[in-house]
């Protein structure tokens, strides 16, 4: 199994799954982690690691950004492309080119809190279980079939921190089980038996 990772900044997800693809209990090769931001501390990691890092132009434009993406995966044959705190919105027609092989993490049970601040969101809407989601990228924001979820309960003396702090442990906990199901061909996505 060959997947592209893609991140935005600190990478600590990234980090959990490159942990269990070393350790085996990931069956995946890491075949790059790409970025669109060049001081992406995530990407340093990466390198460090020595899994081959790139960063998407997308100073330049998100077509041109794209069309990288889409050789990368061409030339790596990439089964999965694995979003791990990307931060930007992948277009409908890139989506639609590998439907069903986009990974996204989000921080926050949907389809409650989408959007960039999942845990602020929920924290200040006063939720007293919050919790992190795993689905396929559709063409909308935060949205398409969903994998696995975690709930995160908000103890009452919580503070944003303390509950953010835990939604990313459940992050971490959960993401690269999922993506060990999903390869592995135990949770099927197709329409007719998605769950
Ligand atoms: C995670 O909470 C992820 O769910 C969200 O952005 C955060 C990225 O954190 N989309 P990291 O870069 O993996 O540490």
């Amino acid at each position: 199994t060959s997947i592209g990772l893609l991140i935005s900044g600190r990478g600590s997800n990234m980090d959990a799954i490159l942990d269990r693809v070393e350790s085996g209990d990931l069956k995946a090769n890491v075949s790059f982690v790409a970025s669109d931001r060049p001081g992406a501390p995530g990407l340093e990691k990466a390198a460090a690691r020595g899994v081959e890092t790139e960063l998407l132009p997308y100073q330049n434009s998100k077509e041109a950004a794209e069309e990288h993406l889409h050789r990368l995966w061409r030339r790596h044959d990439l089964d999965w492309l694995v979003l791990a705190g990307f931060m930007r919105i992948l277009s409908p027609g890139f989506v639609s080119s590998h439907t069903g092989r986009i990974v996204n993490i989000h921080p926050a049970l949907l389809p409650s809190f989408p959007g960039a601040h999942g845990i602020e969101d929920a924290w200040n809407y006063g939720v007293k279980v919050t919790g992190v989601t795993v689905h396929l990228v559709d063409e909308l924001v935060d949205h398409g079939t969903i994998l696995s979820q975690m709930p995160v309960r908000v103890k009452p003396d919580d503070n944003m921190e303390t509950l953010e702090r835990r939604i990313h442990r459940a992050e971490h906990r959960l993401y690269w089980r999922t993506l060990e199901k999903l390869f592995s061909g135990i949770i099927h996505t197709g329409k007719d038996d998605s769950r």
